[in-house]
């Protein structure tokens, strides 16, 4: 079968090296795709976000069986529906269903609902409304604009004054725009983070190995928060017990409550949860792999990934199986100097092959484009090193060594990922 992926970063990347794996493939066509995917898969450049007919004309023309959505935008937007009319066969939840990362307001009304445990919170659609409540119960406090903000929506606050200008950038200054007319405020958790994404086919929960992101740009989580600056897996944190728990009382009642709310959840689904005690709390669902979990976890997996998502779509993924390597996979994001910020493109990148070369080595292409015959950035993050080893040390030890084979002018990169793991 012939298989289209939407998106062009590290994760889809990660997800076409995936299924380019999988002898049931034929051809592999990605959009817009980067320099990376350009090498396993036919690209394309084209608007993924709102205008679906061009995309679908594409299917069309080139007889493709299957399309895979990297991002959250065009989920949001309701590709998954106009595909599904146009009886065009894809992966991914519904424009209603993707409303639990589209919307903080409605993943949070859903996780009370469903008595799924999560940072108590109230919900604001008025500026004055919000900071009174924020001076009434003091910080810290995590302010959180409602709609998609590429991942700059969400402002934890140790300080009540960061709390009372976090209301005012969001529902004043509209800072992104009207994903900022409602905000949730919640409560500070405390702990350690870990993802935990599954397949589903919106009955059947079949989880993929656990991960751990690191969003802060530099090392020791100082700095500013990225798409995400490295990952690990599995995340030590999940143990078994803790496992057990996030599937019973996460998972389980988020898939059946979105079936019971006439939502019916098809795809990826994605917790982001802060455990403490052995006890975890979700603070957002997203509808989607994540980035740079996915370049962690899928080196891992063992299965074909193909008849899985299949099995989703069809609604039979009771019938399948999914395996993994025991072998942890450590992730190094290298970015353009600046980022988040303010960076530039078009540098020269070298040492990929090099760095390829190595044993159990994967370089997958983030924000990278081809300039002649140089690959070069073209993007905040540019790659995802990962690498598999016998224990977490040897991964991170091999991640770091090809790393170092490889260079662009005014890269950066954080020098602690998998501390957390590796401190266990
Ligand atoms: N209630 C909370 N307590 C502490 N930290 C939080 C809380 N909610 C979010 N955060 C921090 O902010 C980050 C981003 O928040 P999240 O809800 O995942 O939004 P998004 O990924 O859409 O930006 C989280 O990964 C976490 O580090
Ligand atoms: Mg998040």
């Amino acid at each position: 079968m012939d298989i289209l992926i939407i998106g062009g970063g590290g994760r889809e990347h990660t997800l076409a090296w995936k299924i380019k794996q999988s002898p049931l493939v034929g051809k592999l066509y990605c959009i817009p795709g980067n320099a990376g995917i350009s090498e396993i898969a036919i690209c394309k450049k084209m608007d993924v976000e709102g205008d679906f007919e061009p995309l679908a004309q594409f299917v069309v023309d080139n007889n493709i069986d299957l399309t895979l959505i990297g991002p959250e935008d065009p989920l949001a937007n309701g590709i998954v529906d106009y595909f599904e009319e146009k009886k065009l066969s894809i992966f991914g939840p519904s424009k209603a269903a993707a409303e639990i990362e589209g919307s903080k307001v409605f993943s949070k009304q859903l996780m009370v609902k469903y008595e799924i445990p999560t940072a108590k919170a109230e919900i604001f659609d008025d500026a004055d409304e919000a900071k009174a409540y924020i001076e009434r119960v003091g910080a810290p406090i995590v302010v959180k604009a409602d709609g998609l903000a590429k991942g700059k929506g969400v402002i934890p606050c140790r300080e009540l004054d960061k709390a009372l200008k976090a209301v005012d950038t969001i529902m004043v200054e509209k800072a992104f725009g009207k994903a900022g007319d409602r905000v949730v405020i919640e409560e500070f958790l405390e702990g350690e983070e870990a993802s935990f994404i599954a397949f589903t086919d919106g009955k059947t929960i079949l989880p993929m190995a656990s991960s751990q992101d690191h969003k802060p740009a530099y090392d020791g989580d100082e700095g500013p928060n990225t798409g995400g600056m490295g990952a690990y897996s599995p995340a030590p944190v999940v143990t078994d017990e803790v496992h057990e728990l996030i599937m019973n009382q996460v998972m389980e009642p988020a898939v059946n409550g979105m079936a019971a709310e006439g939502r019916l959840y098809k795809g990826v689904l994605y917790a982001g949860l802060m455990i403490a005690d052995g006890k975890p709390k979700v603070v957002e669902f997203n509808a989607r792999f994540g980035d740079p979990e996915t370049q962690a976890v899928l080196p891992r997996m063992k299965s074909d990934i193909v008849p899985i998502i299949q099995a989703c779509i069809d609604g039979n993924l009771s019938e399948i199986q999914m395996k993994y390597t025991n072998k942890p996979a450590v992730c190094v994001v290298m970015a353009s100097g600046g980022y988040p910020v303010k960076y530039e493109k078009g540098k020269v990148i070298t040492g990929l092959d090099e760095a390829n070369a190595l044993k159990d080595v994967t370089v997958f292409h983030a924000g990278t484009a081809k300039d002649d015959d140089n690959v070069i950035t073209n993007g905040g993050r540019v790659l995802g090193v990962t690498a598999l080893g016998d224990d977490i040390k040897g991964a991170i030890d091999k991640a770091y060594t090809a790393v170092r084979k490889i260079s662009f002018e005014k890269a950066m990169y954080r020098c602690d990922i998998g501390h957390r793991a590796l401190n266990r």
